[in-house]
């Protein structure tokens, strides 16, 4: 055989060597009869390679460098394992390099979520919950919108065919007719159906409209809707908290104004909009809000001589994109983790 075929034989005998070794001593051998510094395998080998042609000796002696190489770091390697605490048959192996685990973190909107809580609780507000899945009458009709208010088109609502349940309250139809809530003002309703006043609540979920999706509109999207009713709440708190508010969460540079509007369920009522920069040149609307009307007070069994309120609806996907600079909302859900990772 040849030397380069010697070597190739060495290697294979002396790996196979290594492997069937099961404790130090056997491995110890093993070591002695290769790699053995006075009559070791390889010694023997070593004194050959004198004899191979001078235009081969280049390549004998790479090739016996590398057999030698490979030999000694899978003994050393063999060594080690065998070094190992024995274990137990399906039992855990601590001394193996652990599993990174990577650690998740909350959706950006969630994020924007507990810190509106957060403020608006320092603001005295506690959190209240509803449905999503709503009847007209707490959608609509309590909300002193009527019966033929452009609002309940069927083509700006997600109403729902499911079989009437009697314990609820009838819309204007005299049926209970069942919706994906458009607004969270619902739960202004439902809290005030519930508890005598005095109340100071925020109300933070979804709300579903079927308007076509771009940038800035969503079938689906978040609000904070507040209520504070109780004895001569008035306007001028209304406006103190909102931009008490919106200053928390945005920044001592960031601009609020007030536009005349209408809602059936407040009067007066206002739109609300934000600075989108320093100069107050661009401005994007962030809600609506207003004073309770007398109707609604009255629709819950409030005595609107008695109590007044305020009430305002503001867009978190609104607040999240100007705090982070977010060019499209559809990236809130479109699942991309890059994306996410960001927050
Ligand atoms: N519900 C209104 C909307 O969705 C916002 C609003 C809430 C306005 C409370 C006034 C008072 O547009």
């Amino acid at each position: 055989m040849d030397l380069i075929g010697q070597l190739g034989a060495f290697e294979a005998s002396a790996r196979e060597a290594i492997r069937g070794a099961t404790d130090d001593t056997a491995l110890e051998k093993v070591r002695i009869e290769y790699l053995g510094a006075r009559s070791g395998k390889l010694k023997d080998l070593q004194s050959l390679l004198g004899t191979a042609p001078k235009e081969l000796k280049p390549v004998v002696g790479k090739r016996f460098n590398e057999v030698k190489n490979t030999v000694t770091t899978e003994l050393d390697e063999r060594k080690r394992t065998l070094a190992r605490p024995k274990l137990a048959a399906g039992g855990l192996d601590v001394t193996l390099p652990g599993v990174a685990f990577s650690v998740g973190r909350r959706h950006p909107l969630s994020q924007t979520i507990a810190e509106f809580k957060d403020i608006t609780g320092r603001l005295g507000f506690t959190v209240a919950t509803g449905p999503e899945i709503e009847d007209e009458y707490h959608n609509f009709d309590a909300l002193n919108i009527p019966y033929d208010h452009p609002a309940r088109d069927p083509l700006d609502n997600f109403y729902l065919a499911t079989a009437e349940v009697g314990t609820e309250k009838t819309s204007g139809q005299g049926k209970v007719i069942r919706m994906m809530r458009s607004q969270t003002s619902t739960v202004q309703i439902r809290v005030m159906e519930q508890t005598p006043p005095p109340v100071r609540i925020v109300s933070i979920g979804r709300v579903y409209r079927p308007d076509a999706i771009d940038a800035t509109h969503h079938c689906m999207f978040h609000q904070m809707e507040g209520l504070m009713v109780g004895d001569g709440v008035t306007m001028a708190q209304l406006k103190t908290v909102l931009r008490s508010f919106a200053l928390a969460y945005l920044g001592r540079d960031v601009q609020i104004r007030f536009r005349p509007s209408f809602f059936p369920f407040t009067e007066p009522s206002v739109e609300v909009d934000m600075s989108m920069d320093a100069a107050g040149t661009r401005w994007m609307e962030i809600g609506g809000a207003g004073m309770v009307d007398p109707n609604v007070l009255k629709a819950v069994g409030y005595d609107p001589e008695q109590v007044t309120g305020f009430a305002f609806g503001l867009g978190v996907e609104r607040f999240c994109i100007r705090r982070h600079g977010v060019d499209d909302i559809r990236h809130f859900t479109n699942n991309d983790l890059r994306f996410l990772r960001q927050f």
